[in-house]
């Protein structure tokens, strides 16, 4: 038997955070997803403008590789921290005779998504630490820009892998880290225009620092690959998006 990758670890050490701040799991799940809650009428508006519309470039990209990953293949496609359901949308549209999951732990998220929609979609509060949802029953898993935000990040790619059908594939969205020389920029951007936003835009200047400490945070790709091994993956495809802004990986689970 194949030995398990060590632990990277980093992952964990997010589980006891709030953005910069320390708190208890317990805290750091109510308080991302009340914060979520609040954000949601604004959520895409505030994506368009903070990525200049880059994250629909990316999403595209994630949706075409999800798509690939479940042809003939049975079960569901699981968008977990769907939040407004872009991704869902756009898999159902790609693949109408597919059922869609968006799942998520805010209902104020899971309320937007519910309002685009509507019944073409399937809805589940819950989180990604613990799905409700059969264990090898899926056909595939999308997860955008979630993973950073879960309670325990390295139990909820543990529980893709369980509700995983054998060989089928998590198709992962995370931001990670630029290149050092376009890194100035990345910085500047959200030291100063992400919260301006936030406060301009979404009235909620301290939800936008959190997003952007909690980008900081977050590992590095090669770090989220061990993690994803670790998990029960193999990764399958990694690919750097905007200078390693953001990071696509697919993972089959083995
Ligand atoms: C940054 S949003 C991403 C939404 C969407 N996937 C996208 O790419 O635009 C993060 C989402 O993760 C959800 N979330 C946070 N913690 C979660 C958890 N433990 N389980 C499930 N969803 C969670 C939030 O409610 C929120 O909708």
């Amino acid at each position: 038997m194949r030995a398990k990758p060590a632990r990277a670890e980093a992952l964990d050490e997010l589980r006891q955070t709030f953005g910069d701040r320390p708190v208890t799991q317990a805290e750091r799940r109510d308080e991302v997803t009340a914060l979520f809650d609040r954000i949601a009428p604004r959520y895409d508006l505030m994506n368009d403008l903070m990525s200049f519309g880059l994250h629909r470039l990316w999403k595209r990209a994630m949706v075409r590789l999800a798509v690939k990953q479940i042809r003939g293949r049975e079960g569901s496609l699981i968008d977990l921290a769907g939040g407004t359901g872009d991704i869902a949308l756009a898999v159902r549209a790609a693949v109408p005779a597919r059922e869609v999951i968006v799942a998520d732990a805010s209902a104020g998220m899971l309320a937007e998504a519910r309002r685009r929609g509507g019944d073409t979609l399937g809805y589940l509060q819950a989180e990604g630490e613990a799905l409700p949802v059969e264990s090898a029953s899926a056909a595939g898993v999308t997860l955008s820009f979630g993973l950073r935000n879960m309670t325990d990040p390295a139990l909820a790619l543990q529980e893709c892998a369980r509700v995983l059908a054998p060989g089928s594939s998590l198709i992962l969205l995370e931001f990670s880290r630029p290149a050092t020389w376009f890194s100035p920029f990345y910085t500047l951007h959200s030291r100063y225009v992400i919260p301006a936003l936030g406060a301009l835009v979404a009235r909620d200047r301290s939800a936008y620092g959190y997003l952007v400490q909690s980008i900081r945070r977050f590992p590095a790709a090669g770090d989220i690959a061990r993690e994803l091994e670790h998990a029960g993956f193999r990764v399958a495809l990694t690919r750097r998006l905007m200078f390693g802004v953001a990071v696509l990986h697919v993972a089959e689970v083995i």
